[in-house]
């Protein structure tokens, strides 16, 4: 008696489209060049994954066609697409709270003072995702000082993806995405929208201004900012670019001003003769730069 040879194991599905080490490389290239994104070799599986979905909902029949059509610079609101497939929005009412412990307890009170004194005081939240960072801040703010939107106190809450814009803007959160605020937050700066979401009071809306911005790119920003919370993103850039960032953001924070970054997020020796550490992830501006020059229709 002969013994059947053993199944061979099953095959793995076929690729529904082809995905060539040079298309990733163009994507990577493409990445890096429009928003700094750093792709190394292991993420191609997953940017395959995240942009066979694109291809999909387009109707594009091959990688090489979509990044031809990137490449070619035509539609500025797919390279968004892109950008917003390859990374992550996830964000949270008072992430990271040793942060928001920082701001209430020794960066805002100094800062509300000028304030009271007539002075202005700006901060600003970069790569807000849906806004729950700087709606936390201006919550921080009213807790302390509930008339914080009579005076000149503006926060600056920007990111690139107009999407997630929209729903910042919108200010409406579903049960799931509240979690980080406390029943006396939701009670005194959220309005209950039934079923079960809550959408942000007056209060802090007032004090926040959303804008589409890019942080690799020009900004049009009018510094000085006295905090500037840039959290969760530099990780998706590249060390070069970074290091831009963070020099971009030491020339519009004011001297004595707070940079604060997210937890994996570290800034480099270099500049820490110029910054001093205040806590977790957290800087005082402590050395003079040339300050970036202001411009028209500044944010
Ligand atoms: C993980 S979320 C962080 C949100 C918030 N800062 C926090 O820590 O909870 C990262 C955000 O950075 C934004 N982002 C990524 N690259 C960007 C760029 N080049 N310019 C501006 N925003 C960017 C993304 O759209 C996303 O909303």
């Amino acid at each position: 008696m002969t013994l059947a040879p053993p199944p061979s194991p099953p095959s793995p599905p076929a690729q529904e489209f082809s995905f060539e080490d040079g298309d990733f490389r163009r994507i990577a290239a493409l990445a890096l060049a429009e928003f700094g994104l750093s792709l190394s070799e292991a993420k191609k599986p997953l940017v395959y994954s995240r942009l066979a979905r694109r291809l999909r909902s387009r109707g594009i029949a091959s990688f090489g066609a979509y990044i031809d059509m990137l490449e070619a610079g035509s539609d500025e609101a797919e390279k968004v697409q892109l950008l917003s497939a390859l990374t992550t929005n996830v964000t949270q009412f008072f992430r990271e709270a040793h942060h928001f412990d920082l701001l209430r307890q020794e960066l805002l009170p100094d800062l509300l003072e000028r304030a009271r004194q007539g002075g202005r005081v700006r901060l600003w939240s970069a790569g807000c995702s849906t806004g729950q960072e700087p709606y936390s801040l201006a919550m921080t703010l009213l807790d302390l000082e509930p008339k914080a939107a009579a005076f000149d106190i503006k926060i600056l809450a920007t990111d690139i993806d107009p999407a997630v814009m929209e729903r910042a803007r919108a200010g409406q959160y579903r049960s799931d995405e509240l979690t980080g605020l406390t029943p006396d937050h939701l009670r005194r700066w959220t309005r209950p929208v039934p079923p079960d979401a809550a959408e942000i009071g007056p209060g802090p809306r007032s004090l926040v201004t959303f804008n589409t911005l890019n942080l690799i790119g020009p900004w049009p920003v009018r510094g000085p900012f006295d905090i500037i919370l840039c959290r969760n993103v530099a990780i998706y850039f590249d060390k070069p670019t970074q290091a831009r960032l963070w020099s971009g953001f030491e020339a519009v924070l004011a001297t004595g001003g707070a940079l604060l970054i997210g937890h994996s997020e570290r800034l480099p020796d270099t500049m820490l003769g110029r910054f001093s550490t205040i806590g977790v992830t957290a800087y005082r501006h402590t050395g003079t730069t040339a300050k970036a020059p202001l411009r028209e229709g500044a944010l």
